[in-house]
């Protein structure tokens, strides 16, 4: 492996607050560390197309505060077979990059993991998703971003909620993990929250209703976790059906939580993450996503960032029941 000279950066998988300021910080601690930084658009796909273009630090200037990505994303089926991760391949040859940085969530990171070890290629990546499912880093790019605009859009149900004396269920995004729920229920004083994670009480919904939550409160608001057969509608219907006294609403939030302005909080994590992608290629790293551990910037090596088994502290759970009384 000779000397990295030329840092590709692309953001992959779905899009979140902050992965701009991710990209400017790689091109700028790039830059002024002596290194030339190609942009990739559209993610693998762009990889494997070439759409590739030199930056300058002209190229991220005014992006800190921007939502979704200037590079553009995509989730690249091309980039899973052996033809599109060697022409991915082909591409690098050709646009002599050495290095390349991946900003994205759990697929995209696998995708860089396979990659890295098939062609024996120098990949960092960025921990950059809504869903903060990565393991190794307390927190991950969007993640802060969207649970206030989570928290914003439950303060204003209440409203509706206590106008009508109704039972909602909120639906937010977090794929197949419930920090989103479970975070956003303490932050906006949510009833309940239906996670995941919380697979010790298989019917969550008849816990909380036994709570007899309506005795002492007219309205509340439950948050459920997304999922492909169980969510909002699917709980709003059981109490339709089981309590039909009650006067039932569903809001799926869907992708409004990924736009916006970054927040101070996730535009901090993707400055340092992105310098520190550019000082762990000058030590020689190699295959690790740069998280924020306690404070601290960590290599966490791909295997471990990807393990589906990132725990959600199940002290929230209790929290959020004694709160909600
Ligand atoms: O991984 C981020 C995420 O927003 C998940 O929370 C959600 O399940 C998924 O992406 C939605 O993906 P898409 O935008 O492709 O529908």
């Amino acid at each position: 492996m000779g000397k990295i000279k030329t840092i590709g950066v692309l953001t992959s998988g779905g899009d979140a607050p902050g992965m701009n300021a991710a990209i400017r910080a790689v091109t700028r601690a790039g830059i002024c560390n002596g290194f030339n930084i190609k942009g990739i658009y559209r993610g693998f796909d762009g990889l494997i197309n070439d759409e590739v273009k030199p930056f300058t630090t002209e190229n991220v200037s005014g992006i800190i505060m921007q939502g979704g990505t200037i590079l553009k994303t995509a989730r690249s089926k091309e980039f899973m077979t052996p033809e599109g991760r060697q022409k991915a391949y082909e591409t690098l040859v050709k646009e002599e990059i050495d290095a390349l940085v991946v900003i994205g969530g759990n697929g995209s990171l696998t995708g860089a993991r396979d990659f890295a070890s098939e062609f024996d290629f120098c990949c960092i990546g960025l921990p950059g998703t809504i869903d903060n499912d990565l393991y190794g880093t307390d927190s991950t790019i969007g993640y802060d971003t969207t649970m206030n605009t989570i928290v914003e859009c439950v303060d204003r149900i209440r409203d509706t909620a206590q106008s009508h004396e109704r039972i909602f269920f909120v639906e937010v995004m977090g794929r197949d993990a419930g920090f989103l729920a479970q975070n956003s229920a303490i932050a906006s004083g949510a009833e309940a929250a239906i996670i995941p994670e919380d697979s010790t009480d298989v019917d969550q919904l008849a816990r909380f209703m036994e709570r007899g939550i309506r005795k002492s409160k007219k309205s509340c608001i439950v948050i459920v976790s997304e999922s492909p057969k169980c969510g909002a509608l699917y709980y709003a219907e059981r109490v339709r059906n089981e309590f039909p006294n009650y006067d039932v609403r569903v809001s799926i939030l869907g992708h409004l939580q990924r736009g916006g302005r970054p927040s101070a909080h996730d535009r901090i994590l993707a400055s340092r993450t992105g310098v520190g992608a550019i000082e762990a290629i000058m030590q020689g790293q190699r295959n690790v996503m740069i998280g924020v551990r306690n404070n601290e910037v960590v290599y966490v090596p791909f295997s471990d960032a990807i393990r589906t088994d990132k725990p959600l502290d199940m002290k929230l759970i209790k929290v959020l029941d004694e709160l909600s009384i």
